[in-house]
């Protein structure tokens, strides 16, 4: 099965991705997170994009459409993908669907997280994770259960992402709605859009989209 997962910063893609991958052996494919590994590994990729996701703006659709597809060349047939992400453009859009052509897949589902806005800049802005094994955690809805010390890994180092701003949170918020949100009406009109309430709490939301799958 390939599946998108679509809505603004903070609707939840990453934390049900990880769900996903985690019940069903799926493959989340997360244009964010290759870019900040790019970022990291100061590779050109990353030195083009660095700027551009500071400022909370899209980087350009040939180098994440390429970083989907590398990902995609690279994954076993029948292992399922997660797009989450991308495509985030009209054009992203339409490189996913020759791009899938390439690899013999089709898309299931994109599944909408229905959101509010002004509750998403809250839970951005205080988001942060373990430096050393990634769990999540927020400055005021999930803390470690010893302060200062990871429940899953026991590491003390955390970090925020340079993103996570109140002001870059919105920049993102506003690249959404003029970019991302127009290309539902591509899937609509293939009947393959499905909404799920991105407000409820994150095992209501997981439950909602196994509805969906168990669907197909
Ligand atoms: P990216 O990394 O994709 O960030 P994003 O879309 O802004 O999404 P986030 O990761 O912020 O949020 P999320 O929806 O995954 O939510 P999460 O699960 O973390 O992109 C970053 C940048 O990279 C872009 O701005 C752009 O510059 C660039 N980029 C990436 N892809 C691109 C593309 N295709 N084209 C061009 N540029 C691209 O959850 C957020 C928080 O909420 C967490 O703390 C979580 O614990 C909590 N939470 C989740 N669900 C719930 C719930 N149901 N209830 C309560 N809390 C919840």
């Amino acid at each position: 099965m390939n599946i998108i997962l679509l809505g603004p910063p903070g609707a939840g893609k990453g934390t049900q991705a990880g769900l996903l991958v985690e019940h069903h052996g799926m493959r989340q494919l997360s244009t964010g997170d290759m870019l900040r590994a790019a970022v990291k590994a100061q590779t050109p990729v990353g030195l083009e994009a660095k700027a551009v996701m500071e400022r909370g703006e899209l980087v350009s659709d040939a180098i994440v459409s390429a970083l989907i597809d590398d990902e995609l060349a690279a994954m076993g047939a029948d292992v399922g993908a997660i797009f989450d992400g991308y495509p985030r453009t009209e054009a992203q859009a339409m490189s996913l669907d020759a791009i899938l052509a390439k690899h013999d897949r089709a898309l299931d589902f994109v599944i909408e997280l229905m959101v509010d806005e002004e509750a998403l800049v809250d839970r951005v802005e205080g988001r942060y994770t373990c430096a050393s094994c990634g769990e999540g955690y927020h400055d005021r809805h999930k803390q470690p259960a010893v302060d200062g010390v990871c429940d899953k890994c026991g590491g003390t180092e955390f970090k925020r992402r340079p993103d996570d701003n109140a002001e870059t949170v919105r920049t993102r918020m506003a690249e959404y709605r003029a970019k991302t949100a127009p290309i539902l009406p591509f899937y609509e009109a293939r009947g393959i859009v499905q909404r799920v309430d991105g407000m409820a709490p994150i095992e209501d939301v997981t439950a909602a989209i196994e509805k969906v799958l168990a669907s197909a």
